[in-house]
């Protein structure tokens, strides 16, 4: 006998919908950052894990499956196999080499592409319909790798890109005004690294731009002090990497919120990267890097048209050629 008696009369239900499924390639501190997120934030039905270490792989999923009391109910797979992978609504890839302190994202482009070789054809096999979200460093540049690997139209390849820099901005932004992030609207956009670009002109707390918001309460701030603020945003790895070892914990919650908008079609706007060519005047190439873009459940639906003044629109196109330039080196 089962557990259960069947009430009487009663039907053997059918699943109503198609299980969500997310694959995460890499199980390293991001990706299990991710995955933990994921579970706790109840996006997805079932997840796959995927690395090319088995043991560190197995022994994750059982440490994750041992936390299913504490859950909403997720089916858990590790494998090494991609048909594993099969028929994923999302495919998150955050395998890959990570800097050492010191050390540019941009450094670890040579390793990592010739991961993405590896990883993002089979991805792309076995689940043709699915988003890849590309986390691995640096990002840009390996979202443009994976856009070609895959085949897939660019709506549905997409870099985290600056989701994270904007949080970090957000976060120093509130802090300086003694607000909560979350009533922060700022964007920093272009390439994730050292050529990212805040756009002051349009951020608002509360729904009052900033620059009139500092003026009116007569909070001092000279150009130098919102410099400053950037420049602790594109510090921030450096910094984390240098006293831990990796980032992961904000890199995590930035990729769930990401999640949620593409699987649950919040249709929210995020900083992410995304193929740029023809837009705010970036013509030099197929170039993805992070402008705020509106995305659901079909992937990126359309990039918002944010003002720029002449000052940052000039800065994204200079962030534009700094990720073309290390671009060119791969003949993709
Ligand atoms: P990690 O070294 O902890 O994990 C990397 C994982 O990739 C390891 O488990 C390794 O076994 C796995 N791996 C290596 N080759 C593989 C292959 N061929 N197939 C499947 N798995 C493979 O590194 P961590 O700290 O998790 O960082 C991972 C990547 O994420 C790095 O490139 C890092 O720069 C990037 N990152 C990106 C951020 C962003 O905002 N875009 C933020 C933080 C990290
Ligand atoms: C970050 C690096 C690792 O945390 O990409 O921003």
């Amino acid at each position: 006998k089962t557990f259960f008696t069947p009430i009487s009369g009663g039907s053997t239900p059918s699943p109503t919908k198609r299980p969500t499924k997310i694959t995460v390639v890499g199980v390293g501190n991001v990706g299990m950052a991710i995955a933990q997120t994921i579970l706790t934030q109840d996006l997805a039905d079932e997840i796959t894990l995927v690395d090319a270490i088995e043991n560190k792989l197995r022994g994750e999923v059982l440490d994750l499956q041992h936390a299913a009391a504490f859950l909403p109910r997720t089916k858990i797979h590790a494998s090494v196999d991609y048909a594993d992978t099969a028929d994923s609504d999302l495919c998150i890839v955050t395998a890959g080499a990570r800097q050492n302190p010191g050390e540019s994202r941009l450094n670890l482009l040579q390793r990592n592409v010739a991961l993405f070789r590896h990883i993002v054809p089979p991805l792309a096999k076995y689940s043709p319909e699915s988003i890849i979200l590309v986390v691995s460093n640096p990002v840009d540049v390996l979202t443009y790798v994976a856009w070609k690997l895959s085949g897939f139209p660019a709506n549905r390849v997409i870099g985290s890109g600056t989701n994270l820099d904007s949080s970090r901005f957000r976060f120093l932004i509130a802090d300086h005004l003694d607000v909560n992030a979350q009533d922060v609207q700022a964007y920093i956009v272009g390439e994730h690294g050292d050529s990212s670009v805040a756009l002051w002109s349009s951020i608002s707390v509360g729904g009052v731009p900033i620059l009139s918001f500092l003026k009116r309460q007569q909070i001092p701030y000279e150009k130098e002090t919102l410099e400053s603020i950037h420049k602790e945003v594109v510090q921030s790895a450096y910094e984390v990497i240098r006293l831990k070892g990796y980032t992961s914990w904000a890199i995590g919650y930035s990729v769930a919120s990401l999640a949620r908008s593409l699987l649950r079609d919040q249709r929210r706007i995020h900083p992410v990267s995304v193929l740029a060519k023809g837009l705010y005047e970036i013509d030099g190439g197929d170039v993805f890097l992070s402008l705020p873009a509106q995305i659901g459940l079909g992937g990126v639906l359309g990039v918002a048209n944010v003002h720029l003044n002449d000052e940052e629109a000039q800065k994204l196109r200079d962030s534009a050629n700094t990720i073309l330039e290390v671009q060119s080196q791969l003949g993709l």
